[in-house]
């Protein structure tokens, strides 16, 4: 028996089956190449789900986290510590006026923005509005958030969720009054198949927030940290929100999540209000700060910008464009709508051709590479994607 079906066996002897797998054990990365315990190789347009934001093993993340960890781990929240701050500093360069807290995921960043509005909000404010298709995580909090199939057998979910459709304003002017705590939505939805709304929307929802006392947050979770070549989503429509919430490419592959909100609502978050045992820990704030860094030094904002346009060229004068039903997305945060109901072949045999992307809403293709993928890697990932979409 191969090496990798021996830890596929033991993986599912031990592990709950919560996930649907591809046949493929990952055993080791650098940049935007993978490789698999028989040693083939993958081109990875995928970046583990949106973690790996400056691709694998970058030198200066593993410098920085081998410094680190001779220095310092994990001392409780009781202590200040230095990485942390460096962290923080370094999403208000990229930001707004604010103050962080810092937790694991993006579920969890969910459930500090809904606690930090509801108690902000004072005692007559506890309606939270989010969107449908929209995606903020599976803890209870998040799910509650999360209209759809992920919420099904799990009930009762939080009390005071109300649902309503994405790039709708008059759907939420029609649901918002002064029992509202917030309303929560991605600047782009990825989950729900990579839906930008207008700017006007995203603007209107700020304007209603503004007239009722209402929080607006942002799930930046796939959007931050440069993917859609600003530093964050609600960048490109310059509207900011009072709190967003942070994950995924926060900590390039490492657990890091967190909230960013502005001083006024973040002062409510008192001792014995929230916490986390190991967030802010100093190896994952110290990688953190350090993915911010290279992000400025390198340019990697524009090289976002660049890739997602070479992207869509590639795609608009491919062999296959006529079977495209639209490309959506900024930056390096690309979907492709296919025309067909259920494009899952063409994931399958994107595998087998070596090449990682993701399908989502059956027909969508998320094309989201590090910002570090160079232009010849990406070249060669969409030409593997053309033979894979051959399956069409
Ligand atoms: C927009 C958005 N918010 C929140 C989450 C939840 O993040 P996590 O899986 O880290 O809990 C996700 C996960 O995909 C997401 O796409």
């Amino acid at each position: 028996m191969s090496v990798a079906q021996q830890i596929v066996d033991r993986h599912v002897r031990h592990i709950i089956g919560n996930y649907s797998k591809l046949p493929v054990v990952i055993t080791r990365g650098r940049g935007s190449t993978l490789w698999d315990a028989d040693g083939k190789s993958y081109i990875d347009l995928f970046a583990g789900f949106g973690g790996t934001i400056l691709g694998h093993a970058h030198p200066d993340l593993v410098k920085t986290i081998q410094l680190q960890a001779q220095m310092l781990w994990q001392v409780g929240n009781q202590f200040y510590t230095e990485p942390q701050v460096r962290l923080a500093e370094a999403i208000r360069q990229a930001s707004f006026e604010g103050r962080g807290f810092f937790c694991h995921s993006g579920a969890e960043s969910a459930e500090a923005a809904i606690k930090l509005a509801r108690i902000s909000g004072g005692p007559n404010r506890k309606k939270i509005i989010s969107m449908q298709k929209g995606f903020h995580g599976r803890t209870l909090g998040a799910l509650s958030a999360t209209p759809g199939p992920a919420q099904q057998g799990f009930d009762p979910l939080v009390p005071d969720f109300v649902h309503v459709p994405y790039n709708d304003l008059s759907a939420v002017e029609q649901v918002v009054d002064e029992h509202t705590a917030a309303i929560i939505v991605e600047p782009i939805q990825s989950e729900g198949g990579m839906n930008v709304p207008s700017p006007q929307y995203i603007a209107g929802l700020r304007a209603l927030c503004d007239q009722t006392g209402a929080a607006l947050i942002f799930d930046e979770v796939w959007t931050g940290i440069g993917r859609t070549g600003k530093f964050f989503g609600h960048q490109h429509v310059g509207v900011t929100p009072d709190i967003m919430t942070m994950g995924k490419a926060l900590g390039g592959g490492l657990p890091v999540g967190g909230i960013w909100a502005v001083p006024q609502r973040a002062s409510f978050f008192k001792p014995g209000t929230h916490g986390c045992t190991l967030g802010g820990n100093p190896i994952c704030t110290a990688v953190s700060a350090e993915v911010f860094s290279v992000i400025n030094r390198d340019n990697l904002l524009s090289r976002a910008n660049e890739g997602g346009k070479e992207i869509v060229r590639h795609l608009q004068s491919s062999r296959h464009a006529s079977k495209i039903a639209d490309i959506r997305g900024r930056g390096l945060f690309i979907g492709v709508q296919l025309d067909t109901p259920d494009a899952t072949a063409v994931l399958q045999r994107s595998i087998e051709l070596g090449l990682i992307i993701n399908l989502t809403q059956k027909n969508v293709l998320r094309i989201c590479p590090a910002l570090t993928i160079s232009e010849a890697q990406l070249q060669q990932g969409m030409e593997l994607l053309d033979q894979a979409m051959d399956k069409l």
